[in-house]
């Protein structure tokens, strides 16, 4: 048997396992999807969102990406985050980052890797802003896991930098939102920051609306 081949039969079994649980298992979302949750996390495949946060299919609008990344040119993740909070009307955002992420850890080498330099360079940014902080730590690991931790908190500031997210907090006071990382070493889930709709930002990205 091919390697994909167990995907295919694992799937056939879960129908049946979901079906033999509740019969509109499926039926029941085929009118559309309600989710409260827009997550955006890594790729990396040992993170995968809905097993970790124990979600069924319905629950989480998603978009992955290397390194969990909120980058202002990426039309990608915008319009999943343009969806999300203006159609969807979500009310939690996560930015899920995670100890041991490989891209985090390329963008603190030297390491070239032709088009992927362009993407960790937003890391990069991230590791100059804080430097002072990131090069008081002497141990490696833990200054490539502070890196992460202050990874996630950028990117949600990123989020609140958006113009529609800061409009549809003046419209729907809502999304919250969250910056999680998961623990590889131990499955777990902890919070980094906690950002509720109307949270003071800086100025300079702070829009006006013309519709009081
Ligand atoms: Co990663």
């Amino acid at each position: 048997m091919q390697t994909y081949q167990r995907l295919l039969l694992n799937n056939q079994a879960w129908v049946a396992d979901k079906m033999s649980l509740r019969p509109d298992f499926f039926t029941r979302y085929s009118g559309g999807q309600k989710p409260e949750f827009l997550w955006i996390g890594c790729s990396d495949s040992r993170v995968p969102a809905e097993e970790v946060t124990g979600v069924e299919p319905g629950e989480l609008f998603v978009h992955r990406n290397v390194a969990n990344m909120v980058i202002h040119t990426d039309f990608n993740m915008l319009s999943v985050v343009q969806y999300a909070v203006e159609v969807l009307q979500v009310k939690h955002v996560i930015v899920c980052g995670h100890y041991g992420c490989g891209g985090v850890k390329t963008a603190l080498s030297r390491m070239h890797l032709g088009l992927i330099n362009k993407w960790l360079r937003h890391i990069k940014d991230v590791y100059r802003t804080h430097a002072a902080e990131l090069e008081g730590i002497a141990d490696e690991e833990q200054r490539i896991e502070r890196l992460v931790e202050l990874n996630v908190a950028e990117q949600v500031h990123n989020l609140a930098e958006l113009s529609f997210v800061q409009l549809a907090w003046k419209r729907h006071r809502k999304p919250t939102l969250h910056g999680w990382i998961y623990d590889i070493h131990t499955g777990r889930l902890k919070t980094v920051t906690k950002m509720e709709p109307g949270h003071p930002i800086d100025p300079i990205y702070s829009y006006d609306f013309q519709e009081d």
